[in-house]
């Protein structure tokens, strides 16, 4: 496809095809000198109207080892607080002669309906809590690398789903590569569409575990909740937070992931964080090809 909006529009022989490219980027990126020529004629503005961390440098480190040009745009400190459109916006970047927009924004579709609107490659960096592609591309290759392969494997989904875009993109990827995906946490943040795409619904934060092979901690939003509808933060961690007696508790080593930011002792405590079961770094390690992966292909898609 010429962009990446989500997962809903790639095939399994399209995340295949991405995580093989990833390979070749890894082992790029594990060399000396870890730059490659293949996107020196491609511009990039990486525009964020939310705060990011891991996206934002992970994409650029992904652009400037593909020796991509690229300017950042962070809204806080644009003209969108002038009353700017989102639109005129893009098209302003766009007349400096940008090839490719990398997009963070708070609403869901945003990306749609800017590639809808601009004559440029969109490649969705997180809308709303609806879909963040490239961290569930960067999940699935993660537990791929830990496990040989993504089928048959049982992931548990589990938190805030209801606030969470990485949730809707990881069970839509992990079931396109054949996994089992479960979703668990309080009935208040599993939205009623989950129950429409196959996965599992677990309460039981035991039952889901021992149930798993991984599970990924979603991290409480606190800046998109709505606070009566939730159960309080000491409530949440005392039911579903992860610590390592619980872990240690297990018949079997579970893999604990997260996409981070992680609220420390709130659904997980720091030894698991950090624990050998965890493998939340290599997770950021694998963002960085999985994005040079998203951004090649879809550069050689330009012209077709
Ligand atoms: N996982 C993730 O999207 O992190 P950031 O919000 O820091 O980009």
């Amino acid at each position: 496809t010429k962009h990446l909006l989500g997962i809903k529009d790639l095939t399994t022989r399209d995340i295949e095809l991405i995580f093989e490219t990833a390979d070749t980027f890894k082992d790029v990126l594990n060399r000396p000198i870890k730059k490659v020529p293949s996107l020196r004629d491609i511009t990039i503005a990486n525009i964020f109207f939310e705060n990011s961390t891991r996206t934002r440098l992970s994409f650029e480190l992904a652009q400037k080892r593909l020796s991509a040009d690229t300017v950042n745009f962070a809204a806080s400190s644009s003209s969108v607080s002038k009353g700017e459109t989102l639109i005129d916006t893009v098209n302003n970047i766009l007349s400096m002669k940008v090839d490719m927009v990398v997009m963070r924004h708070p609403y869901a579709g945003a990306g749609i309906f800017l590639s809808k609107h601009v004559n440029a490659q969109i490649v969705n960096a997180g809308d709303g809590a609806h879909e963040h592609p490239t961290q569930a591309l960067l999940d699935a290759f993660s537990i791929r690398e830990k496990y040989g392969e993504v089928r048959g494997k049982k992931i548990a989904i589990i938190g805030d789903v209801l606030h969470s875009r990485v949730a809707l993109s990881n069970i839509l990827c992990l079931q396109k590569l054949g996994a089992e995906v479960m979703v668990c946490g309080p009935s208040t943040l599993i939205p009623k569409y989950i129950g429409t795409l196959g996965v599992k619904i677990e309460h039981d934060l035991l039952k889901a575990l021992n149930w798993c092979d991984v599970a990924n901690m979603l991290r409480i939003q606190l800046e998109r909740q709505d606070i009566k509808y939730f159960p309080s933060l000491r409530e949440y961690s005392m039911m579903y937070g992860l610590n390592k007696q619980i872990l240690n508790s297990l018949d079997k080593e579970i893999t604990v992931m997260h996409p981070g930011p992680i609220n420390r002792g709130v659904e997980i405590t720091s030894d698991v964080a950090d624990s050998k079961q965890s493998i939340i770094l290599d997770q950021v390690e694998n963002g960085v090809a999985i994005r040079m992966a998203v951004l090649y292909l879809l550069a050689n898609q330009r012209n077709q």
